[in-house]
């Protein structure tokens, strides 16, 4: 991400459209469980809401510079940050009650590459476990402010299908003027 991008989601602005938009459908999703996986915090303000909901929170990051930031700034809390690429991590099967990715999607290259991922967080899960997200709509304006970064947005048509490949059952697949939102569950 360039550093515009990270100012912006390091912003109290990102962090007041989190709470007045992200919450409440989180919230409506139902619980989320005591032990949640997030892919892509980048600079953690999303972290921040998941860290009031459950009792840990595993957040894996890709950027070596944006991990080491959280993980010093979360240090002692119940969150634990690792480095690495969440399209194949080293953390156990079957054991989480919930991944999330928020806005990660469309930074991931490849459609083959966001697909390892899908396959890789059911791995994570436990049966019954979710899988909740958001991203980015293909629109100009989206594609324009990603003029020097990754921009590879998942169809809303095509998610469904994808979701059910890596194992997944689809509870809700919606979208708004921006983004995609989506909720999936590991069949119990
Ligand atoms: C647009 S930011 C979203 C940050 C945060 N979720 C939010 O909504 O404020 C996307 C983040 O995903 C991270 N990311 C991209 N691909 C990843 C991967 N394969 N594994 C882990 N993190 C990844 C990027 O480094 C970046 O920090």
């Amino acid at each position: 991400m360039n550093r515009a991008h990270i100012e912006f989601l390091s912003s109290p602005q990102w962090a007041e459209m989190l709470r007045s938009d992200l919450l409440p459908w989180l919230t409506s999703v139902g619980p989320l469980g005591d032990d949640i996986v997030e892919i892509g915090p980048g600079p953690g303000l999303t972290t921040d809401l998941l860290r009031e909901q459950a009792a840990r929170v595993t957040a894996i990051e890709v950027d070596s510079r944006l991990a080491r930031r959280l993980a010093e700034r979360l240090v002692g809390t119940n969150v634990e940050v690792l480095e690495g690429d969440a399209t194949e991590t080293v953390l156990e099967s079957d054991r989480f009650s919930a991944v999330t990715c928020f806005s990660v999607l469309h930074h991931i290259s490849t459609p083959q590459d966001q697909d390892r991922l899908f396959a890789e967080i059911s791995r994570l899960l436990r049966p019954g476990g979710l899988f909740v997200g958001v991203d980015a709509r293909d629109l100009e304006q989206l594609r324009q402010a990603h003029d020097d970064d990754t921009f590879t947005p998942v169809p809303r048509e095509t998610l469904p299908r994808r979701l059910k490949a890596a194992g997944l059952e689809i509870v809700d697949v919606d979208e708004d003027e921006y983004q995609i939102r989506f909720v999936a569950r590991k069949p119990a």
